[in-house]
């Protein structure tokens, strides 16, 4: 597994969620203050970007704007109906003003 620097922190918008490419995958990676968290782009009840979904600080969710699934930003788990099955999880960390995402999952049963 391979950290991979994809912007500064200041250029992600706090409370928002950016899409971005790391290896082979697509990542939605949400900056919540100065914490970065990184899950599978895809939806896993469709074929559903996960980046155009509201963010939910509170509770460290990304709600996917097709049926309103609440993913964990932690572990990937869907939180609400109707998506049942995890996205995955990638290890996403700011060094200095640089954030960082890693190039496999890091929840080795979500796949992907
Ligand atoms: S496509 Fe995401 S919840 Fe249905």
């Amino acid at each position: 597994m391979t950290m991979h620097r994809i912007c500064a922190l200041s250029d992600l918008v706090d409370g928002a969620a950016a899409k971005f490419e790391v290896g082979k995958h697509i990542v939605a990676v949400v900056r919540i203050g100065d914490v970065v968290y990184a899950i599978g782009n895809r939806c896993s009840h469709a074929n559903v970007a996960l980046s155009d979904g509201e963010v939910d600080c509170d509770n460290r969710e990304l709600e996917c704007v097709r049926h309103g699934s609440a993913f964990s930003l932690e572990t990937g788990k869907p939180n609400t109906l109707p998506a049942t099955q995890p996205v995955p999880v990638f290890v996403a960390e700011v060094r200095g003003t640089d954030v960082y995402i890693s190039d496999q999952p890091n929840n080795a049963k979500a796949g992907q």
